[in-house]
């Protein structure tokens, strides 16, 4: 089958490369011809692991194309995926123009019956109104051509976004149409086969499926904070509450990890979108209104937890590790960090900031900072440093030379956000250490 998809982003790129690599032909997308000249070339966009051998094997073999031509993309395909972004308005909701400017792209183009399958992640009630605005223009144009319009969400993470592709724990299909239905089918046989569950169900279903995953993985993570907060109240430990509620296998061990907050782009905008659609339906959403609260609070907490240890924290020297919101992506969109950042800097404090993959994009943010410097390698950033925090939990500093560390720092505060080094013994003896939600362990009596 042929297939194209409009978007060459987390998303796109890996719906193109995964469906060329169970072998249909494809051909992906996208407006930005920078983006489009580095895959031509087999270079990546942005960082994600496995992805550059799928596209220098695909490529090669002449079962990925990519281009920035929407009408040869048009032409060639029986089936369009369209994953673009669809990023917050200012009032919270989804943001839909680069659909819509897909849509106008595709009835402009269009000269035969095509299935249009939104990947995107999209207000319930889109793929009806998009199926509608391009009926209206394609009759507008004065062709005579039939469509169809599908959702098909996209749950895979950054970071796993080559295993989620190919191990997912469900599709979701939203359509009316056996015949549609029985396309989808053939494009998933892949995964039919290999007995992943396939769930067909109305559009407005499928698109309210991907936002109530979202919000309820968020409000896992919501919850989880708000106790990692009372836990530091009363000298409990969060590590152990999760575990132990975790063991319950109704409520299940994953999501349940203390941090300082959940970012991304996808958590603040989809839950934000989700209880701003509920609203205008005139329903409240009140769980997913308090888990966006919990979390801008949660991001607070951690703010004032740093300003309070390193009290007073004017014109200190701290160095911070890790930039992006989470580890193994450079995406540093809704980063915990950069607030944590941008807050320390109008307290006058100088960061030392290393991250392993998030660097370039984080420089482009703070390129008129003077206060902030980006290190070329983890122990550059912890010389002179008077405090350590720890926002993102890469493996790589799991495994740094703690006794070096130690002997670089003014003052050996280490601040960890994501209690990575809560059951290092060695970190305990050397640092002032300060986990989240987990007893604080002082050396020393902090000047
Ligand atoms: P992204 O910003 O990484 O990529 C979007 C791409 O679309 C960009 O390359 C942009 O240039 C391109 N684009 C915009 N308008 C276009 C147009 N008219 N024609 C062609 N290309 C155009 O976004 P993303 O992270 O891939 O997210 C895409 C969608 O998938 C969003 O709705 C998002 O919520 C959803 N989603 C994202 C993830 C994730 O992990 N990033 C996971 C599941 C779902
Ligand atoms: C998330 C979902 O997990 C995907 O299923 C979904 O497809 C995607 O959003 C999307 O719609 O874009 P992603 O944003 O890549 O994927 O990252 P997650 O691994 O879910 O982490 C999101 C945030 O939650 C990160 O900041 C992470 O640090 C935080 N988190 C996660 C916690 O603080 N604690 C946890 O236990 C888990």
């Amino acid at each position: 089958m042929n297939i194209g998809v409009i978007g060459s982003g987390y998303v796109g790129l890996i719906t193109a490369v995964g469906l060329a690599e169970i072998g249909h032909k494809v051909i992906n997308q996208d407006i930005d011809s920078e983006k489009i000249n580095k895959l031509i070339n087999c270079e990546l966009p942005f960082y994600e692991e496995n992805l550059e051998k799928l596209i220098q094997k695909n490529t090669y073999i002449n079962r990925l194309i990519f281009t920035t031509d929407i009408k040869y993309l048009v032409d060639y395909s029986d089936v369009i995926f369209i994953a673009v972004g669809t990023p917050p308005a200012s009032d919270g909701s989804a943001d839909l123009k680069y659909i819509y400017q897909c849509a106008d792209d595709i009835a402009k183009n269009i000269n035969n019956y095509k299935i249009i399958v939104i990947k995107s992640t999209v207000p319930p009630g889109t793929c009806k109104k998009i199926e509608d605005y391009l009926k209206e223009k394609i009759a507008q144009n004065n062709k005579k051509i039939e469509i169809d319009v599908v959702s098909n969400p996209e749950f895979l993470r950054e970071g796993n976004a080559i295993y989620d592709f190919f191990y997912p724990d469900r599709i979701i299909i939203g359509t009316s149409s056996y015949k549609v239905q029985n396309v989808m089918r053939q494009i998933y046989e892949y995964f039919e086969n290999s007995k992943v569950e396939i769930l067909f169900t109305d559009r407005e279903s499928s698109e309210l499926i991907k936002y109530s995953s979202n919000a309820f993985l968020a409000t896992k993570i919501s919850f989880i904070n708000e106790l990692s907060i009372l836990c530091e109240n009363i000298g409990a430990n969060i590590k152990d509450v999760s575990k132990g509620i975790g063991l319950d296998k109704r409520i299940g061990n994953k999501f349940l990890e203390a941090g300082p907050g959940y970012g991304g782009s996808c958590f603040p905008k989809d839950t934000s979108a989700l209880y701003n659609f509920a609203v205008k339906k005139g329903v409240n959403l009140s769980i997913v209104e308090s888990t966006i609260k919990a979390n801008n609070n949660q991001i607070n907490y951690a703010i004032e937890k740093i300003i309070k240890i390193l009290s007073p924290i004017e014109g200190r020297i701290v160095n911070l590790l890790g930039l992006t919101f989470k580890p193994n992506t450079d995406d540093i969109r809704e980063s915990p960090s950069i607030y944590i950042i941008k807050s320390l800097l109008k307290s006058d404090v100088y960061i030392k900031a290393y991250c392993p993959k998030g660097m370039p994009k984080a420089k482009k943010i703070f390129e008129n900072e003077p206060n902030i410097v980006f290190c070329e390698n983890i122990y550059e950033s912890f010389v002179d440093s008077e405090g350590c925090i720890i926002v993102t939990d890469w493996e790589d500093f799991k495994n740094i030379d703690i006794n070096l560390a130690y002997q670089l720092m003014k003052s050996c505060n280490l601040i960890d956000l994501r209690n990575i080094f809560y059951s290092n013994d060695k970190v305990k003896s050397l640092f002032n250490y300060y986990g989240l939600g987990v007893p604080a362990n002082k050396n020393e009596v902090y000047i």
